[in-house]
């Protein structure tokens, strides 16, 4: 079907940040498969643990136990200091699994209609309940009846949610993303998460972050909550968990983890064994590697180095982030900016219409960061020194 607005090329191998189009075109992968190929491409770890897997068992049903399951959700915990996982196959999946926790949380309290609180240009999703959860009109226009019982309210703003809870008894719990990605690279303040936690311990509601694009180490911690020291009461996770294999999670602590009950939530191939192996052997790689220390090291020298570069340019608005999650937002749209990094061998994407967005593998190296920067540095430059487009110089 015709859901994607598609680049006219198609990649056939991979090494590292590296990727060959058919015509043996090389181009460096700043995009990672949006925050999904952790370790790049074709990593021998990864690898060998999918081959090993799939020529042993790769599919069971969640009928019997699975070993590498129970593994790789003792290992989620250990490193999250969530109670227990729930695993699915998606982003999306792995916040209905949230969504549903919640609502059968507050029906638990004796609430008949639950509700949660998500913020204004979030991305939680294109299913029914987690596109309604979004925050983006694009995203939901034509997909109404939304599903219904979610507040949504400004992000960053503590404010604003004091106030629900003032005037909203129905309220169960709070989704939100520590870091904005579709919504342009927005950082959730440390003292915002924390404000977040204490009215959510105050209120009984469920504390529920969505880190299935900021999560993971990309950031250089395991996951952005644990930059600002608390923990969540419910954890959605995918993307980059399997190095590129379909995998997602969604984690609980303390109450949160004890509300599910046989019947209430499945998945056909959620946590199978192909997917848990490559989820391990990712995980391993992270810490043997020493990536999440890279990916803080990596993502700071990109800042900088495009920073210094484009200092003197007048429409370039901020560049911001956290580790190896890159925004560099500019005073126009600027989507044609992804087709001349095609064009010049660079993988880049642009997001809430202005902000160029980087999510490379983290293994990029400082030569392979810096090769970056040079290629993108010019097109940026080059691309803001053109009179603005005729809608946006009336706008002007
Ligand atoms: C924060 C966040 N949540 C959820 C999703 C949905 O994930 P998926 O596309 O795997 O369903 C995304 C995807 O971009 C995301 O960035």
């Amino acid at each position: 079907m015709n859901t994607y607005a598609r680049l006219p090329v198609a990649f056939v191998r991979g090494q590292g940040v590296w990727v060959w189009d058919e015509s043996g075109k090389r181009y460096l992968d700043a995009l990672g498969g949006i925050a999904v190929n952790t370790l790049g491409h074709a990593h021998p770890k990864l690898v060998k643990a999918i081959a090993d897997q799939a020529a042993r068992l790769a599919h069971v049903s969640n009928l019997y136990r699975i070993a590498e399951q129970e593994k790789l959700a003792d290992k989620l915990a250990a490193i999250s200091g969530m109670d227990n996982a729930f695993f699915c196959n998606s982003g999306c999946e792995a916040n209905e699994a949230a969504i549903k926790i919640a609502r059968l949380f507050g029906h638990g309290k004796g609430i008949d209609s639950p509700a949660i609180v998500v913020m204004e240009n979030a991305f939680h999703g294109r299913t029914l309940a987690t596109l309604s959860a979004t925050g983006s009109r694009k995203v939901q226009a034509g997909f109404e009846p939304l599903v219904s019982g979610f507040v949504r309210v400004p992000f960053n703003d503590l404010e604003s949610i004091r106030q629900v809870a003032e005037h909203n008894r129905n309220i169960v719990a709070v989704l939100v993303e520590p870091i904005q990605g579709e919504g342009g690279i927005k950082i959730g303040e440390t003292e915002y998460l924390r404000g977040l936690r204490e009215i959510c311990d105050r209120k009984g509601w469920l504390l529920m972050l969505d880190e299935v694009q900021c999560g993971l180490g990309r950031t250089g911690k395991w996951f952005v909550y644990q930059h600002a020291g608390v923990l969540p009461d419910v954890l959605a996770l995918a993307k980059g968990l399997a190095g590129g294999v379909p995998i997602g999670s969604c984690l609980a602590r303390g109450a949160a983890a004890g509300v599910f009950k046989p019947g209430n939530h499945g998945s056909t191939f959620g946590g199978n064994p192909l997917a848990c192996a490559a989820a391990l052997a990712t995980l391993e790689a992270i810490e043997q590697e020493r990536l999440m220390e890279n990916a803080e090291r990596i993502g700071t020298l990109i800042r900088d180095e495009l920073g210094q570069a484009l200092h003197d340019c007048k429409g370039l608005v901020d560049i911001r982030g956290r580790g190896l999650m890159v925004g560099a937002q500019l005073d126009r749209p600027c989507g044609e900016l992804v087709t001349l990094a095609l064009d010049a061998g660079l993988l880049i994407n642009v997001t809430a219409d202005n902000v160029v967005r980087l999510l490379p593998a983290l293994v990029m190296n400082d030569a392979e960061a810096r090769t970056l920067v040079a290629m993108l540095a010019p097109l940026v430059r080059e691309f803001l020194a053109r009179p603005p487009a005729p809608a946006q110089a009336a706008r002007a």
